[in-house]
Protein backbone atom coordinates (compact mmCIF):
# COMPACT_ATOMS: atom_id res chain seq x y z
CA UNK A 1 0.00 0.00 0.00
CA UNK A 2 1.50 3.51 -1.04
CA UNK A 3 0.93 5.82 1.64
CA UNK A 4 1.81 9.82 2.76
CA UNK A 5 4.39 10.11 5.37
CA UNK A 6 2.89 9.90 8.94
CA UNK A 7 0.16 12.15 9.30
CA UNK A 8 0.99 14.92 11.96
CA UNK A 9 -1.94 15.57 14.57
CA UNK A 10 -2.72 18.57 16.11
CA UNK A 11 -6.28 17.90 18.32
CA UNK A 12 -5.93 14.53 19.99
CA UNK A 13 -9.24 12.60 18.93
CA UNK A 14 -11.72 10.67 20.63
CA UNK A 15 -11.03 7.28 19.13
CA UNK A 16 -7.22 7.70 19.50
CA UNK A 17 -7.68 8.45 22.86
CA UNK A 18 -9.86 5.32 23.58
CA UNK A 19 -6.80 3.21 21.72
CA UNK A 20 -4.16 5.07 24.28
CA UNK A 21 -5.98 3.29 27.11
CA UNK A 22 -4.43 -0.01 27.12
CA UNK A 23 -3.03 -1.24 30.73
CA UNK A 24 0.34 -0.97 30.04
CA UNK A 25 0.31 2.60 28.85
CA UNK A 26 -1.63 3.72 31.99
CA UNK A 27 1.24 4.96 33.76
CA UNK A 28 2.52 7.48 31.23
CA UNK A 29 1.36 11.01 31.47
CA UNK A 30 1.30 14.29 28.99
CA UNK A 31 -0.57 13.99 25.75
CA UNK A 32 0.30 11.66 23.00
CA UNK A 33 3.05 12.19 20.57
CA UNK A 34 3.33 9.55 18.42
CA UNK A 35 0.41 7.22 18.03
CA UNK A 36 0.99 4.08 16.12
CA UNK A 37 -1.58 1.75 15.57
CA UNK A 38 -1.82 -1.60 14.02
CA UNK A 39 1.43 -0.95 11.94
CA UNK A 40 2.37 -4.02 9.44
CA UNK A 41 5.66 -3.81 7.38
CA UNK A 42 6.38 -6.66 4.32
CA UNK A 43 9.27 -6.21 2.13
CA UNK A 44 8.32 -7.75 -0.97
CA UNK A 45 10.62 -8.87 -4.12
CA UNK A 46 9.96 -10.76 -7.08
CA UNK A 47 11.54 -13.63 -4.82
CA UNK A 48 10.71 -13.35 -1.50
CA UNK A 49 8.53 -11.69 1.07
CA UNK A 50 9.81 -10.99 4.34
CA UNK A 51 7.21 -9.29 7.50
CA UNK A 52 9.07 -7.57 9.37
CA UNK A 53 6.55 -5.71 11.82
CA UNK A 54 2.77 -6.77 12.13
CA UNK A 55 0.15 -4.90 14.40
CA UNK A 56 2.00 -3.10 16.18
CA UNK A 57 0.38 -0.88 19.21
CA UNK A 58 2.44 1.95 20.54
CA UNK A 59 1.73 5.45 22.18
CA UNK A 60 4.57 7.55 23.01
CA UNK A 61 4.08 10.50 24.80
CA UNK A 62 5.12 14.29 24.78
CA UNK A 63 8.50 15.01 25.80
CA UNK A 64 9.15 10.87 27.05
CA UNK A 65 12.62 9.68 26.29
CA UNK A 66 10.82 5.58 25.27
CA UNK A 67 13.35 2.99 24.18
CA UNK A 68 12.65 -0.27 21.99
CA UNK A 69 14.63 -3.41 22.58
CA UNK A 70 14.51 -6.37 20.56
CA UNK A 71 16.09 -9.22 19.17
CA UNK A 72 18.04 -8.44 15.48
CA UNK A 73 15.96 -8.26 12.92
CA UNK A 74 12.33 -8.10 14.50
CA UNK A 75 11.96 -4.67 12.78
CA UNK A 76 13.36 -1.91 15.47
CA UNK A 77 14.72 -0.03 12.23
CA UNK A 78 11.52 -0.54 10.39
CA UNK A 79 9.59 0.49 12.68
CA UNK A 80 11.82 4.22 13.14
CA UNK A 81 12.10 4.20 9.40
CA UNK A 82 8.09 4.21 9.08
CA UNK A 83 7.95 7.09 11.73
CA UNK A 84 10.68 9.19 10.00
CA UNK A 85 8.57 8.59 6.41
CA UNK A 86 11.79 7.35 5.35
CA UNK A 87 9.53 3.68 4.36
CA UNK A 88 6.13 4.95 3.05
CA UNK A 89 4.83 1.70 2.41
CA UNK A 90 3.54 0.27 5.59
CA UNK A 91 -0.06 -0.95 6.62
CA UNK A 92 -2.06 0.68 9.61
CA UNK A 93 -2.23 3.76 11.28
CA UNK A 94 0.56 6.16 12.49
CA UNK A 95 0.11 9.58 13.85
CA UNK A 96 2.93 12.40 14.82
CA UNK A 97 1.52 15.06 16.75
CA UNK A 98 2.90 18.88 15.82
CA UNK A 99 2.39 21.75 17.36
CA UNK A 100 4.90 23.88 14.80
CA UNK A 101 4.24 26.22 12.11
CA UNK A 102 7.34 27.02 10.86
CA UNK A 103 7.32 24.59 8.22
CA UNK A 104 10.43 22.86 10.43
CA UNK A 105 11.03 18.72 11.06
CA UNK A 106 8.79 16.89 12.99
CA UNK A 107 11.28 14.19 13.29
CA UNK A 108 14.83 13.89 12.89
CA UNK A 109 17.00 10.30 12.59
CA UNK A 110 19.96 9.27 14.25
CA UNK A 111 21.50 6.30 12.96
CA UNK A 112 24.31 4.27 14.12
CA UNK A 113 26.72 5.08 10.86
CA UNK A 114 26.86 8.74 11.89
CA UNK A 115 25.29 9.75 7.82
CA UNK A 116 27.10 12.87 7.96
CA UNK A 117 29.17 14.42 4.87
CA UNK A 118 33.03 13.44 4.41
CA UNK A 119 33.24 16.50 2.07
CA UNK A 120 31.89 19.13 4.36
CA UNK A 121 33.50 20.48 7.73
CA UNK A 122 32.03 19.61 11.03
CA UNK A 123 30.39 23.04 11.19
CA UNK A 124 28.24 22.62 8.06
CA UNK A 125 27.64 19.31 8.70
CA UNK A 126 25.74 20.42 11.60
CA UNK A 127 24.25 23.30 9.89
CA UNK A 128 23.17 21.24 7.09
CA UNK A 129 19.26 20.51 7.57
CA UNK A 130 18.88 24.02 8.43
CA UNK A 131 20.27 25.12 4.91
CA UNK A 132 17.92 23.48 4.05
CA UNK A 133 15.25 24.68 5.73
CA UNK A 134 16.89 28.13 4.22
CA UNK A 135 17.47 29.41 7.31
CA UNK A 136 20.49 32.27 7.19
CA UNK A 137 23.45 31.82 7.56
CA UNK A 138 24.36 33.30 10.69
CA UNK A 139 21.92 31.64 12.09
CA UNK A 140 22.48 28.81 11.26
CA UNK A 141 26.13 28.70 12.16
CA UNK A 142 25.31 30.54 15.56
CA UNK A 143 23.11 27.75 16.28
CA UNK A 144 25.31 24.88 14.84
CA UNK A 145 28.12 26.47 17.35
CA UNK A 146 26.08 26.22 20.28
CA UNK A 147 25.11 22.67 19.93
CA UNK A 148 28.98 21.83 18.93
CA UNK A 149 29.70 23.65 22.03
CA UNK A 150 27.61 21.38 24.22
CA UNK A 151 28.96 18.10 22.70
CA UNK A 152 32.15 20.00 23.59
CA UNK A 153 33.49 20.23 19.67
CA UNK A 154 33.50 23.71 19.46
CA UNK A 155 37.10 23.55 18.69
CA UNK A 156 36.62 20.76 15.39
CA UNK A 157 33.86 22.99 13.88
CA UNK A 158 36.32 23.80 10.81
CA UNK A 159 37.94 20.02 10.85
CA UNK A 160 36.56 17.22 8.66
CA UNK A 161 34.47 14.13 9.45
CA UNK A 162 38.28 11.77 8.85
CA UNK A 163 40.12 14.12 11.17
CA UNK A 164 37.36 12.59 13.89
CA UNK A 165 36.81 9.71 15.80
CA UNK A 166 33.64 7.82 16.55
CA UNK A 167 32.74 9.19 19.51
CA UNK A 168 33.37 12.44 17.87
CA UNK A 169 31.44 11.48 14.42
CA UNK A 170 28.43 10.57 16.67
CA UNK A 171 28.34 13.48 18.85
CA UNK A 172 28.57 15.60 15.58
CA UNK A 173 25.50 13.86 14.28
CA UNK A 174 23.91 14.33 18.07
CA UNK A 175 24.76 18.13 17.65
CA UNK A 176 23.44 18.12 14.31
CA UNK A 177 20.34 16.61 15.29
CA UNK A 178 19.53 18.85 17.68
CA UNK A 179 20.23 21.46 16.13
CA UNK A 180 17.91 20.78 13.16
CA UNK A 181 15.30 21.12 16.42
CA UNK A 182 12.73 18.32 15.34
CA UNK A 183 10.08 17.80 17.33
CA UNK A 184 10.93 13.78 18.11
CA UNK A 185 14.36 12.77 17.75
CA UNK A 186 14.42 9.07 16.29
CA UNK A 187 17.36 7.04 17.40
CA UNK A 188 18.82 4.15 15.79
CA UNK A 189 21.53 2.77 17.91
CA UNK A 190 23.57 5.65 17.59
CA UNK A 191 25.96 4.72 20.24
CA UNK A 192 26.28 0.72 18.90
CA UNK A 193 29.88 0.63 17.89
CA UNK A 194 31.17 2.97 20.74
CA UNK A 195 33.49 1.64 23.04
CA UNK A 196 32.04 1.66 26.80
CA UNK A 197 33.60 4.20 28.03
CA UNK A 198 32.73 6.59 25.33
CA UNK A 199 29.36 5.29 25.32
CA UNK A 200 28.74 6.22 29.12
CA UNK A 201 29.62 10.06 28.20
CA UNK A 202 27.39 10.18 25.07
CA UNK A 203 24.41 8.93 27.19
CA UNK A 204 25.22 11.23 30.47
CA UNK A 205 25.62 14.11 27.09
CA UNK A 206 22.41 13.05 25.70
CA UNK A 207 20.28 13.05 28.83
CA UNK A 208 21.54 16.60 29.44
CA UNK A 209 20.58 17.74 25.98
CA UNK A 210 17.21 15.70 26.45
CA UNK A 211 16.50 17.22 29.88
CA UNK A 212 17.58 20.55 28.65
CA UNK A 213 15.32 20.86 25.17
CA UNK A 214 12.45 18.62 26.07
CA UNK A 215 12.00 16.54 23.02
CA UNK A 216 10.39 13.45 22.48
CA UNK A 217 12.81 10.57 21.60
CA UNK A 218 12.14 7.35 20.38
CA UNK A 219 15.72 5.17 20.90
CA UNK A 220 16.48 1.39 19.39
CA UNK A 221 19.12 -0.07 21.46
CA UNK A 222 20.32 -3.70 22.01
CA UNK A 223 21.83 -2.62 25.33
CA UNK A 224 19.13 -3.29 28.15
CA UNK A 225 21.43 -1.29 30.30
CA UNK A 226 21.46 1.36 28.07
CA UNK A 227 17.28 1.60 27.81
CA UNK A 228 17.44 1.61 31.83
CA UNK A 229 19.60 4.48 31.98
CA UNK A 230 17.98 6.40 29.59
CA UNK A 231 14.56 5.75 29.20
CA UNK A 232 11.32 6.92 31.04
CA UNK A 233 9.66 3.14 29.49
CA UNK A 234 11.05 0.99 27.31
CA UNK A 235 9.27 -1.59 24.70
CA UNK A 236 10.46 -5.20 24.29
CA UNK A 237 9.48 -6.39 20.87
CA UNK A 238 8.58 -9.48 19.78
CA UNK A 239 11.14 -11.82 17.33
CA UNK A 240 9.99 -11.14 13.72
CA UNK A 241 7.66 -10.07 12.62
CA UNK A 242 8.01 -7.95 15.07
CA UNK A 243 5.34 -6.50 17.63
CA UNK A 244 5.29 -4.88 20.90
CA UNK A 245 5.68 -7.82 23.68
CA UNK A 246 5.73 -5.53 27.04
CA UNK A 247 5.95 -1.97 27.93
CA UNK A 248 7.74 -1.31 31.14
CA UNK A 249 7.82 1.94 32.78
CA UNK A 250 11.41 2.61 34.31
CA UNK A 251 10.64 4.00 37.33
CA UNK A 252 14.22 6.01 38.58
CA UNK A 253 15.16 9.14 39.73
CA UNK A 254 16.56 11.71 37.39
CA UNK A 255 18.94 13.24 36.45
CA UNK A 256 20.43 10.04 36.25
CA UNK A 257 23.27 8.47 35.07
CA UNK A 258 24.81 4.41 35.01
CA UNK A 259 26.35 5.14 38.65
CA UNK A 260 23.48 7.27 40.19
CA UNK A 261 20.77 5.06 39.95
CA UNK A 262 19.80 2.43 42.64
CA UNK A 263 21.55 -0.60 42.48
CA UNK A 264 18.79 -3.21 43.40
CA UNK A 265 16.03 -1.12 41.34
CA UNK A 266 18.36 -1.55 38.33
CA UNK A 267 19.08 -4.82 38.73
CA UNK A 268 15.41 -6.50 39.33
CA UNK A 269 14.22 -4.09 35.88
CA UNK A 270 17.17 -5.65 34.41
CA UNK A 271 16.53 -9.33 34.92
CA UNK A 272 12.38 -8.13 34.19
CA UNK A 273 13.74 -7.26 30.77
CA UNK A 274 16.10 -9.83 30.05
CA UNK A 275 13.50 -12.26 30.63
CA UNK A 276 11.03 -10.80 28.24
CA UNK A 277 13.67 -10.45 25.58
CA UNK A 278 15.57 -13.76 26.13
CA UNK A 279 12.25 -15.73 24.67
CA UNK A 280 12.28 -13.77 22.07
CA UNK A 281 16.14 -13.64 20.98
CA UNK A 282 15.62 -17.50 21.29
CA UNK A 283 12.42 -17.64 18.72
CA UNK A 284 14.86 -15.26 16.45
CA UNK A 285 17.63 -17.66 16.12
CA UNK A 286 15.53 -20.88 15.77
CA UNK A 287 13.36 -19.51 13.31
N1 LIG B 1 14.98 -2.81 2.56
C1 LIG B 1 14.68 -4.06 2.92
N2 LIG B 1 14.31 -4.97 1.99
C2 LIG B 1 13.98 -6.22 2.34
N3 LIG B 1 13.99 -6.68 3.61
C3 LIG B 1 14.35 -5.82 4.58
C4 LIG B 1 14.72 -4.46 4.28
N4 LIG B 1 15.03 -3.84 5.43
C5 LIG B 1 14.87 -4.75 6.40
N5 LIG B 1 14.47 -5.93 5.89
C6 LIG B 1 14.15 -7.16 6.64
O1 LIG B 1 13.18 -6.83 7.61
C7 LIG B 1 13.46 -7.46 8.85
C8 LIG B 1 13.59 -6.40 9.92
O2 LIG B 1 14.73 -5.62 9.66
P1 LIG B 1 15.16 -4.40 10.58
O3 LIG B 1 16.39 -3.82 10.01
O4 LIG B 1 13.99 -3.49 10.75
O5 LIG B 1 15.44 -5.15 11.98
P2 LIG B 1 16.11 -4.62 13.31
O6 LIG B 1 15.22 -5.00 14.43
O7 LIG B 1 16.46 -3.17 13.17
O8 LIG B 1 17.44 -5.49 13.38
P3 LIG B 1 18.86 -5.14 14.05
O9 LIG B 1 18.65 -5.20 15.53
O10 LIG B 1 19.76 -6.25 13.58
O11 LIG B 1 19.29 -3.78 13.57
C9 LIG B 1 14.72 -8.28 8.62
O12 LIG B 1 14.36 -9.61 8.36
C10 LIG B 1 15.36 -7.66 7.39
O13 LIG B 1 16.04 -8.63 6.64
MG1 LIG C 1 18.25 -2.11 13.17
Amino acid sequence: MNREPPKAFNEPDSKATAMAETSYEASATGSPCIRARGVGKTYSSRSSEVEALTDVDLTVYDQEFFCLLGPSGCGKSTFLRILSGLVSEYSGEIEISSARADGGSVTNMVFQEYGIFPWKTVLNNVAFGLKMDGVRKQRRHERARSYLEKVGLAEFADAYPHQLSGGMKQRVAIARAFTNDPEVLLMDEPFGVLDAQTKRNLQTELLSLWSETKKTVVYVTHDIEEAITLGDRLAVMTARPGGVKEVLDVDLPRPRTRGSIPTDEFTTLRERVWELLSDEVQQSVTR
